[in-house]
């Protein structure tokens, strides 16, 4: 499975990804390029420390649509059949997700359907819920709004600050966002409305 990634920062998501590819414990898979929307990513250092191609591709006041077409098309050169977004803060335009139909990741530090949006992890603190935790979901037009693939739970301790939350939410990012790729890439799934349900031939 040829996988892409989309970044905006320091990518810390996007390394985890890539080396669980290049170990293997993501199996048949091959991270082909890393496209930030940011020429001042940090995460593009840490690919390229890791022999990936990396490209940079800026809105530079264009249109969302010709923006993201320039992006498709590059994904689409190297044939690219996963697109995980990793820290990529742009919603995606339909042309986008109707080229990737079921094919786009995401990966979001809250459980979803509560705290959308940004900072989600100081809008979960500052609620005082008692646990919050991660998700990765299918993308589609609305912000965090696709389909959940996993999810896993952190609690909140009464001594967090929301950086603390934050930081233990972002190393079960990690680890969820890999076991969630490698399911996806397992093929052993199906959609039926919003569910996604694993082991559907068995
Ligand atoms: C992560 O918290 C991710 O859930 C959110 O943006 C952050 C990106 O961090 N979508 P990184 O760039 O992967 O380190």
């Amino acid at each position: 499975m040829k996988i892409g990634i989309l970044i905006s920062g320091r990518g810390s998501n996007m390394t985890a990804i890539v080396e669980a590819v290049q170990s293997k414990q993501i199996p048949s898979s091959e991270v082909v390029v890393v496209i930030s929307d940011k020429a001042d990513a940090g995460g593009l250092q840490k690919a390229k420390k890791k022999n990936v191609e990396t490209l940079v591709i800026e809105k530079n006041g264009r249109k969302r649509a010709e923006h993201d077409a320039e992006i498709v098309g590059e994904l689409e050169k190297r044939n690219v059949e996963l697109v995980c977004l990793a820290g990529y803060m742009r919603l995606l335009s339909p042309n986008f997700i109707q080229a990737f139909p079921n094919k786009i990741l995401n990966i979001h530090p809250s459980l979803l359907p509560s705290f959308k949006g940004l900072d989600a992890q100081t809008q979960a603190f500052e609620y005082g819920v008692k646990f919050s935790g991660c998700t990765v979901h299918f993308v589609d037009e609305s912000l965090d709004s696709g389909a959940i693939v996993a999810q896993k739970i952190v609690d909140v301790k009464d001594d967090d600050t929301a950086e603390s939350l934050a930081a233990r939410i972002l190393e079960k990012e990690h680890a969820l966002y890999i076991e969630a790729i490698a399911k996806i890439v397992g093929g052993n799934f199906k959609i039926e409305g919003r569910r996604v349900i694993f082991n559907a031939l068995t």
